[in-house]
């Protein structure tokens, strides 16, 4: 047309930039289609999860869980995830208030899944659990769990400032309590040399920290909801000796006046426990003190000798 003289020369330079912007625009949208496309798929996907229903439904008008003391039954528990495969047998076992149970075992012996079934993730198949006297079927699952800190092997920290994280557990907790309980999980002094201190906001759930200060943290953290019963599945990352040992100190703070059940990869961290409940295949095999086990040269006693014998040749135990 321009050649026609039907129009301007600045008519065309005027089309030709008009359309490179057209095309600019059809080209973002096309890519956002792509990406509408995923995350429709994504959407749907946690939608799935969403939907889940939890494994057990509270009974009808379930009474809220007193403020528990911390007396613990396991009365002939038999359970098992699945009909038909059976993954504990016959565990009967009776933590007093304030009393600390070691678990331990090979790997799949069921230690996990006792603890599952004590904060009834889980439903069993014969004979009761009890706290306080009170069945745990019977009460609310949320007011049940509220009352038992868990310190879990992935420590979870929420992508806020320490403080916050700490206040978590219990918003009624003063900064003053916060710091103390920081002081006991040996925290404190990691965190006073973070940028701001108590202020400092955790990026991406805690990455700006060593994994063994996010469990010190996670340590602090249940220090100040400090409720009457804590679980415990012991991490068994490699963390250095000395962090390791800071890590034990807190532990031990923890577990002051709570009855605890604590779940040892490494035999030394229930060495003071009260009870120690040696599961294999589902079953209480043996249990006792560590004295009293080391005594029987049994189950127990093979496992300590083992680990013993691999830390003196240096292998890193699980
Ligand atoms: N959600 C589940 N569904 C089915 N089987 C499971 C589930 N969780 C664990 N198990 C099985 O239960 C057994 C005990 O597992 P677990 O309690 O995790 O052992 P531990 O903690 O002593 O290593 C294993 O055989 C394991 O495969
Ligand atoms: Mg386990």
């Amino acid at each position: 047309m321009v050649m026609e003289g039907m129009a301007e020369i600045g008519t065309l330079i005027a089309f030709i930039g008009f359309s490179f912007s057209l095309l600019g625009a059809f080209t973002t949208i096309f890519s956002s289609y792509a990406q509408i496309l995923n995350a429709i798929v994504g959407a749907s996907r946690v939608f799935e999860v969403l939907d889940q229903k939890p494994g057990v439904d509270d009974r009808k008008n379930a009474p809220a869980m007193p403020a528990v003391d911390g007396d613990v039954i396991f009365d002939h528990v038999d359970f098992s995830y699945i009909p038909e495969r059976r993954i504990l047998t016959d565990n009967t076992f009776h933590a007093r208030p304030g009393q600390v149970f070691g678990l331990c075992g090979p790997t799949g012996a069921g230690k996990s899944t006792i603890i599952n079934i004590l904060t009834r993730y889980y439903d069993i198949e014969n004979g009761a659990i009890r706290i306080d006297g009170n069945d745990v079927r019977e009460v609310k699952q949320d007011t049940l769990r509220i009352q038992i800190a868990q310190v879990q092997q992935e420590p979870f920290l929420f992508s806020d400032t320490i403080m916050a994280n700490l206040k978590y557990a219990r918003e009624s907790a003063t900064d003053e309590e916060c710091v103390q309980a920081a002081q006991q999980a040996n925290a404190h002094d990691f965190i006073l040399q973070q940028p701001k201190g108590y202020h400092t906001i955790l990026v991406d759930g805690g990455t700006n920290l060593s994994q063994g200060q996010r469990q010190m943290l996670t340590i602090a953290r249940a220090i100040v909801a400090n409720p009457r019963m804590l679980i415990l599945d012991e991490a068994t990352s490699n963390v250095d000796t000395r962090t390791e040992k800071l890590i034990q100190e807190g532990l031990l703070a923890l577990q002051k006046d709570k009855t605890s059940f604590i779940i040892a990869h490494r035999l030394s961290t229930i060495q003071h426990a009260d009870q120690i409940l040696v599961i294999d295949k589902g079953a209480i095999v043996e249990r006792g003190s560590h004295t009293e086990l080391m005594m029987k040269k049994g189950f127990y006693f093979d496992l300590y000798m083992s680990q013993f014998r691999g830390k003196l040749s240096g292998i890193v135990m699980e």
